[in-house]
């Protein structure tokens, strides 16, 4: 089964991962990597850090001649804004008075700041926002992005896209075929309704001005998931749940859901579940997906359609009040160089940890070993699910 690692603060030399149980036989393109890594860096509402990145992954082990050999890729991606932090960052730099200026010791609310220095006993909080800063995920979507391309041999294709931007609203439904969602969202929003791009931008803007930030609503949809990954057998099978802890561990994700989410509670049950249509050609489908694509704990076939609510940036250029951890007195927050919503970012984030979650589901249920194999036991079970 695939599992990963990260490593690395967001000021240090580079961002790390190690991936273990990736197939062997799995051609990689890094040109597709880096687009993804690029796709991150970009967005209304990107602050200057992105100027300064140009992230680009460089592969250590696991991969010879284009394939994966199912041992370990380790993936980095250099931080070029290292060079700027002189000796702060370094591993064994003295303390001096380049660290004085950069110490943090007025916790932004909402970040980690504060509970991390508590529990990790660290008085200047640099410590703590290091690691917890969105940098590493960066390299997460690079881990995403391996699994996308494992995905795809699979025949599974994913898009996150974003729904709401502040007040700015998507009008309509949108589709659930990804190539033609894909396309709709090629814009600086990766929104699909086209009159939500200028309210989006005003919506920022006016934050922006303001000194103030926002928050979103993200939707993922998966294509080609066969029926019955995850398991109704035991809680932790259950892979809705392990999608929604899995994205929910995404930085500034407050809330996930699927299908027509928290409308489960007021919508009559005639109108929430997917009535059941069996054909020679398809075998059993769904007439809706209202659902999301799950029952069970276990996927059903249809279309996966997973909502994540994104909070608003903690880091505002107009300071929240705060308390300094040195005298205790009144204080207004650190004001780090950030965002004015990370909303736009994080759909690809988040589309990005969907596709680890469910490469991890598939490495789980099948042999996956090597790639032939892994598609030869698929096309099987999916024949089997056909005749069922
Ligand atoms: C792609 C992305 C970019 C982010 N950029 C910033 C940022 O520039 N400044 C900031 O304060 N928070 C940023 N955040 C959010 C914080 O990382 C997050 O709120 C913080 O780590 C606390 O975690 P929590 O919100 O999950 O509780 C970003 C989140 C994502 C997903």
């Amino acid at each position: 089964m695939i599992n990963y690692l990260t490593a690395g603060e967001s000021h240090g030399p580079q961002l790390t991962a190690i991936i273990t149980g990736v197939p062997a036989g799995l051609p990689i393109n890094p040109d597709q990597i880096n687009a993804a890594l690029a796709a991150r860096q970009v967005g209304y509402g990107r602050g200057l850090r992105q100027q300064i990145e140009h992230d680009t992954v460089e592969i250590l082990s696991g991969i010879r001649h284009g394939q994966t050999l199912g041992s370990p890729i380790t993936l980095a991606i250099q931080n070029r804004d290292h060079a700027n932090w002189g000796t702060v960052m370094d591993p064994f730099g003295q303390a001096g008075r380049e660290d004085a200026k950069r110490a943090l010791t007025d916790p932004r609310p909402g970040h980690a700041d504060l509970v991390g220095g508590m529990k990790y006993g660290q008085t200047d909080l640099r410590n703590i926002l290091e690691r917890s800063s969105a940098r590493e995920t960066a390299i997460r979507v690079a881990v995403g992005n391996v699994c996308e391309q494992l995905l795809a041999t699979l025949g599974i294709q994913l898009c996150g896209y974003v729904r709401q931007l502040g007040l700015a609203l998507a009008q309509g439904d949108e589709p659930l075929d990804v190539s033609q969602l894909a396309q709709g969202i090629d814009n600086d929003v990766r929104c699909f309704d086209p009159a939500m791009i200028p309210a989006a931008h005003d919506a920022i803007d006016t934050a922006k001005q303001k000194g103030d930030t926002l928050g979103g609503l993200i939707r993922v949809v998966a294509n080609g998931v066969p029926a019955g990954l995850g398991s109704h057998t035991e809680w932790n099978t259950k892979l809705d749940g392990q999608l929604a802890g899995a994205v929910m561990a995404v930085n500034a994700v407050k809330g996930v859901s699927f299908g027509i989410g928290f409308d489960v509670a007021s919508v009559p049950g005639s109108q929430v579940m997917d009535e059941i249509n069996w054909t020679p050609e398809a075998g059993y489908t769904r007439a809706s997906d209202q659902l999301g694509g799950f029952e069970g704990g276990m996927t059903n076939g249809m279309p996966i359609v997973l909502n994540a609510a994104v909070k608003p940036i903690p880091t505002l250029t107009r300071p929240l009040k705060t308390v300094n951890i040195t005298n205790h007195q009144a204080a207004k927050a650190s004001r780090e160089r950030s965002d004015t919503s990370a909303v736009v970012p994080a759909s690809l984030v988040i589309e990005n940890v969907v596709a680890i979650t469910l490469a991890q589901a598939i490495t789980d249920t099948f042999d996956s070993n090597s790639l032939p194999r892994l598609q030869k036991q698929l096309s099987a079970y999916r024949q089997e699910l056909r005749n069922f």
